[in-house]
């Protein structure tokens, strides 16, 4: 079976940062979305991969690759424009051929292997394979109805009044029927070929769509809160290491990574922390739940439930807490700015001084 990576789209919820970089390239827990997404699908014995993209095909590509680091294999297919899940499907039919395959949006990340997911799939027969969670909030994901027997009777996307509480997650398995529904359909209301419409001519066509509901957690990481949550579920299984230098004036706390080459002087790490290569913190206290990405500097301030991208810095910040900071961003507080909390959202090279 092959795979699908969807690493299009414009990331339009997690702007500024996706104006100037892929949303699938966020790092959690410093290591990018997009590559816990291969560690995924590799971890099931799909090597065979196909990352649909778009703008930000450059910055992926350096990303991931060839794919030999995982050993598999890529192939890049363009996206021109975001036109939805099921157009990506349509631009990608040479690569995906007549087989099944198991489709991954690049910006989903999930607990549990895919193994129960994938298993049997290949050579039943079935048109689809869905995977449901229960959600609070359906009205901003597709929704799967389900009829007495417990079989999907209908999908609809996004709707104002949910026929259940169970949404459509990010991976999906399709048989080669799949092609023919991408075609047969027509642009939804924001002007999208969605993959439920898709996956509802199929079950209009008479063909078995199956589902399994899942587990563990599942986040869809494409807003800034999900995004942290899901920060702070990885880190929670982050294991402790101190590889770089910490001072003795410094004291640690519960489960804290400090990598290689990273510095820390006279400051309370509190984990889940994780403190990237080359990265300096100095006077301050960090953590828990903060991901300290390579090379930034942290002085004179308190950070909690973060995300802070390479190269950015905090300075002078009483708290900074429910943040991401994306590459080389600062935020500085001044002298005697105090202990107010600050929550930013900032794109690359941004520089945001909260205390004047
Ligand atoms: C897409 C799908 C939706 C699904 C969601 C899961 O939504 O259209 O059916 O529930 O992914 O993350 P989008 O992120 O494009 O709004």
């Amino acid at each position: 079976m092959k795979g699908l990576i969807l690493a299009g789209g414009s990331g339009r919820r997690l702007r500024p940062l996706t104006h100037t970089s892929a949303k699938q390239l966020v790092p959690i827990a410093n290591r990018p979305i997009l590559h816990y997404v291969i560690d995924d699908l590799v971890g099931v014995g799909i090597t065979e991969l196909g990352i649909v993209v778009g703008d930000t095909a450059d910055e992926i590509r350096a990303s991931v690759g060839d794919g030999s680091a995982w050993g598999a294999t890529v192939t890049y297919i363009d996206q021109k424009a975001p036109l939805g899940l099921a157009h990506a499907v349509l631009v990608a039919k040479s690569f995906l051929g007549k087989g099944p395959f198991a489709m991954y949006l690049g910006d989903n990340m999930f607990e549990d292997s895919l193994d129960s997911v994938v298993a049997g799939f290949d050579g039943s027969g079935a048109a689809a394979r869905l995977l449901l969670a229960k959600v609070e909030d359906p009205t901003t994901f597709g929704v799967a109805e389900l009829g007495p027997g417990g079989a999907i009777t209908a999908l609809v996307e996004k709707p104002e009044r949910p026929p259940s509480d169970l949404a459509l997650v990010g991976v999906y398995l399709f048989g080669p029927r799949i092609h023919e529904a991408v075609r047969a359909i027509q642009p939804s209301a924001r002007g999208e070929l969605e993959i439920t419409d898709a996956v509802q001519w199929l079950i209009d066509q008479g063909g078995v769509v199956e589902h399994r509901v899942l587990n563990g957690w599942w986040i869809d990481t494409g807003k800034k809160d999900p995004l942290l949550r899901c920060n702070e579920l990885v880190l929670d299984t982050v294991l402790p290491l101190v590889d770089g230098a910490v001072d003795g004036q410094s004291s640690l706390d519960g489960p804290v990574r400090v990598e290689r080459g990273a510095v820390v002087v006279d400051s309370r790490l509190v984990g889940p922390l994780i403190v990237g290569s080359g990265a300096r913190v100095s006077a301050s206290t960090v953590g828990p739940y903060v991901s300290v990405g390579a090379n930034c500097r942290i002085s004179r301030s308190t950070v909690e439930r973060s995300v802070l991208m390479e190269d950015s810095r905090v300075d002078d910040v009483g708290l900074l807490t429910s943040s991401v900071l994306g590459r080389e961003a600062t935020v500085d507080g001044g002298e005697g700015f105090g202990a107010q909390p600050v929550s930013v959202l900032l794109g690359d090279h941004s520089v945001v001084n909260v205390g004047r």
